[in-house]
C-alpha cells in the first residue's frame, strides 16, 4: 500500500510517500520561513501562493527520490483542517486534482490528529495515551484511545504556545521563528531570573496572551535585564503551564504514556522538564524526532494510511475548515 501525504496547512509545504503504513520512502519539506520572516509571522495569502509554486516540483522530486510513479499510489492523504484557509485550499485542491486525474481515493486528514500520531512513524505506542499537540497554531490536549479515536480535552483560549514564542522573540528583537532562537539563547540565561505568571485557567485549557503582555511590560520597565534571562524565564513559564495541564490529564485519565508533538515539542527545555517530571512517576514521555514534530507530509500519510484501510475515503466535495479539533 503506497500513500501520498500532502501538508499545506500553514507555511510549510510537505510531500511524503509512505509504504505499508510504516516505511517512509520520502518526506520532503519546503520551508517558507524566509518569505515570512520580514513580517514576523505567517502572511496567509503569501503562504498560499508559495504552496502553489512549490507543490508540483516537490511531488516530482518525491516520486523520483522514492522511485514510485504516480500510478503506483494507492491513496492520497491531504490536510484539510484546521489551518489557514488559503493554505489549506491550495493543498486540498491540488490533492483533489491528482485524485481525479489518477482515479485514486482521497482521505482528508485532521492536522492535529496527524501531529498526535507522527510518533508511530518511529515507534509503537501503547493505547491509551495523552497527546499534547503544541505548535505555532495549536496548543491542545487529547485523550487518545486508538487510531483515529482521540477525545479533545482542552486547548488554548487565546495564543498558541508557539505563537507566544514567536511574539516574545519579536519583542526581544530575536527574529522569526521565535521558538528555536529562544530555546538557544535560554541556555545562557537564568530561568528563575524573572517570575513570569502562569495563567490560571479552568480544566485542561491554556492561556498565553497574558504571559506575552507580562514579558512586554517587564522589558519596557527593565530594559537592561539580559535578553537571555528574559527568554529563559519566559520559556520556563510556558513549559510549566504546559506541564501543569498535561500532568492533570495524565492523573485524571490514569495513563502511563504521554506523547508531545508539534513544533514546540522540539524545545530542549520542554523535553528535559517533561522527561524529568514524568520519569520520576514512571510515566513514559515520547517525542517524535524534530523533523516529525514540525509540520510534515509523513504524518499526514500515516493517518491517511489507517483511515484508508478502514475504508474512510471521501468524495471530491469535501471542504477545508479553519478550526476543528476532530
Ligand atoms: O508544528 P509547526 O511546524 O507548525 C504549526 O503547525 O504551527 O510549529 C511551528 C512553531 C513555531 O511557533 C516555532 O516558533 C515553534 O513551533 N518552535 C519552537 C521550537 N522549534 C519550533 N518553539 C520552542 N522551541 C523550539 N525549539
Ligand atoms: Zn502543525
Amino acid at each position: 500500500m503506497i500513500v501520498l501525504g500532502i501538508e499545506t496547512s500553514c507555511d510549510d509545504t510537505g510531500v511524503a510517500i509512505l509504504k505499508d503504513g510504516q516505511e517512509l520512502l520520502t518526506n520532503l519539506l519546503a520551508s517558507q520561513t524566509e518569505l515570512h520572516s520580514v513580517f514576523g509571522g505567517v502572511v496567509p495569502e503569501l503562504a498560499a501562493r508559495k504552496h502553489l509554486d512549490t507543490l508540483l516540483p516537490l511531488l516530482d522530486k518525491a516520486t523520483k527520490d522514492s522511485g514510485i510513479s504516480l500510478r503506483e499510489i494507492d491513496c492520497i492523504g491531504v490536510t484539510n483542517r484546521p489551518g489557514l484557509v488559503p493554505s489549506l485550499i491550495v493543498g486540498a485542491t491540488f490533492a483533489k486534482g491528482l485524485s481525479f486525474a489518477l482515479n485514486k481515493p482521497i482521505v482528508p486528514v485532521n492536522h492535529l490528529e496527524a501531529h498526535a500520531f507522527a510518533i508511530f512513524l518511529e515507534r509503537k505506542v501503547n493505547f491509551p495515551f495523552i497527546a499534547l499537540v503544541v505548535s505555532g497554531g495549536h496548543t491542545n490536549l487529547f485523550f487518545v484511545e486508538d487510531f483515529g479515536k482521540m477525545q479533545p480535552l482542552g486547548g488554548t483560549l487565546d495564543d498558541a504556545a508557539g505563537e507566544a514564542f514567536d511574539k516574545v522573540a519579536k519583542l526581544l528583537d530575536l527574529g522569526y521563528p521565535g521558538g528555536p532562537v529562544i530555546d538557544r539563547i535560554s541556555k545562557k540565561g537564568d530561568p528563575d531570573a524573572v517570575d513570569f505568571p502562569i495563567a490560571k485557567v479552568d480544566g485542561y485549557n491554556f492561556s498565553f496572551s497574558g504571559l506575552k503582555t507580562a514579558v512586554a511590560t517587564f522589558v519596557k520597565k527593565n530594559p537592561n535585564v539580559k535578553k537571555e534571562d528574559v527568554a529563559a524565564s519566559f520559556q520556563k513559564a510556558v513549559v510549566e503551564a504546559l506541564l501543569l495541564k498535561t500532568d492533570l490529564a495524565v492523573k485524571k485519565r490514569s495513563v502511563k504514556t504521554v506523547v508531545v508533538s508539534g513544533g514546540v515539542a522540539c524545545n530542549s527545555y520542554l523535553r528535559a522538564r517533561f522527561t524529568e517530571h514524568f520519569g520520576s512517576q514512571d510515566i513514559e514521555v515520547l517525542f517524535p524526532s524534530p523533523k516529525l514534530c514540525t509540520d510534515n507530509g509523513a504524518m499526514v500519510a500515516f493517518v491517511a494510511s489507517y483511515r484508508y484501510q478502514k475504508g474512510e475515503t471521501a468524495d471530491l466535495t469535501f471542504d477545508v475548515v479553519s478550526r476543528s479539533l476532530t
